[in-house]
């Protein structure tokens, strides 16, 4: 019996569970839902052999394959969680809804809006949990940020300006608004609540031809608020440093330190004016607090809602819904581009309602 990290109200039977995909991100998957209560990890699956007998030592208990038909085969298996990369996603998460399993995918969804919106149908239609892996969604500064918007701490959001740098990891098959992207995109969707309503993009495909590896993107959402991503694979130091400005107060969040959300008590005030033109401004610096954080991994969390989803048959919170909206800003991003950055319209209504 494993100890239990996330104490459920109501206890559930651990789901049976599978990993697709044994490369750089699904060894977390694997570790993670080895850990957990909530799961049974009992299959892993990659085509190269030398991976699978890698991990197959490190998990004896768990079956190893290079056939993705037999996880489908494997009438006890209940889910599985795919880190394959993004082209794969769509067919290999396809066939595991049609097997009748629920799915976990790795961000993005899919690699377009047609294949994330009929994936997320056909979940909906089968009863069966689509989750995408938007890590973020989990993270306690994250959800810190969140609580505080969502309480009207901040005030009106007037604009949030997002760094996600570093050097590499250079992909050979998306650029880097598909591969950095999600993440970014995904936290304003939870924090904001809307989809922009607008999206214009540059990017600048540095060391392979046709990959872009720097992107600035800028988005805009009804009721005024503005944000600014900046993606690249080409930075000298590591940067994941977001600046949130409301009209009451302003946070800094910066992922890569000990501190990572910093609340500024500052802001602009404009007095009214005593006579005709004469304008009065008065600056506000207050108090910064440092809240502490409490530390939990991201993906334990993750991984955590997604069996817990399964077992109450509700959506989790990275849900296919968002997941459907993130991959819809993205393809935003790649018309933008396609068209020496136009302002492109996104339509405000969700792909799945629409
Ligand atoms: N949440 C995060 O922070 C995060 C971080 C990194 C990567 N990712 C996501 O994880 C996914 C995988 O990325 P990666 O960097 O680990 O890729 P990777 O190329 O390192 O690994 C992919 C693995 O999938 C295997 N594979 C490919 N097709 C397969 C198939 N049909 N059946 C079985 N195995 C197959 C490959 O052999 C390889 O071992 C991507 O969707 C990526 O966006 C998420």
């Amino acid at each position: 019996m494993k100890p239990p990290i996330f104490p459920h109200d109501v206890p559930f039977d651990p789901v049976r569970a599978a990993v697709v995909g044994l490369g750089y991100w699904g060894p977390n998957l694997i570790r993670n839902l080895n850990e957990i209560e909530a799961a049974e990890l009992r299959w892993i699956c990659d085509l190269d052999q030398s991976r699978l007998e890698t991990f197959g030592r490190r998990y004896p208990s768990v079956s190893c394959t290079r056939e993705f038909a037999d996880l489908l085969a494997d009438p006890e298996l209940e889910a599985i969680a795919i880190a394959t990369p993004v082209s794969t996603h769509y067919p290999l998460a396809l066939a595991a809804l049609e097997a009748g399993k629920h799915v976990f995918i790795e961000k993005p969804l899919a690699a377009s809006v047609n294949e994330a919106a009929k994936l997320a149908t056909l979940a909906a239609e089968r009863g069966l949990t689509l989750m995408p892996g938007h890590t973020f969604l989990y993270s306690p500064p994250v959800n810190m940020i969140r609580d505080l918007i969502a309480g009207g701490e901040l005030g009106d959001i007037y604009f949030i300006s997002m760094s996600r740098v570093n050097l590499g990891l250079h992909q050979s098959d998306v650029s880097v608004a598909w591969d950095l992207g999600p993440h970014d995109f995904s936290i304003l969707r939870y924090w904001l609540e809307k989809t922009p309503s607008h999206v214009s993009a540059m990017s600048r495909s540095c060391v392979f031809p046709t990959i872009p590896d720097v992107a600035f993107i800028n988005l805009e959402y009804e009721r005024g608020a503005i944000a600014h991503v900046e993606l690249s694979w080409l930075a000298p130091s590591k940067l994941r440093r977001t600046t949130i400005v409301g009209s009451s107060k302003m946070i800094v969040y910066d992922d890569v330190s000990n501190e990572p959300v910093r609340i500024f008590d500052s802001g602009v005030m404009l007095d009214q004016p005593q006579s005709f033109g004469e304008f009065q401004l008065s600056y506000r610096t207050g108090e910064i607090l440092s809240p502490a954080v409490r530390p939990a991994e991201p993906l334990s969390l993750e991984m955590d809602d997604f069996c817990e989803a399964i077992r109450r048959g509700r959506s989790p919170r990275s849900s296919a819904k968002l997941g459907v909206e993130v991959v819809r800003v993205i393809d935003a991003v790649d018309a933008s581009l396609a068209s020496a950055g136009s302002r492109i319209a996104l339509d405000t209504r969700s792909a799945l309602t629409a």
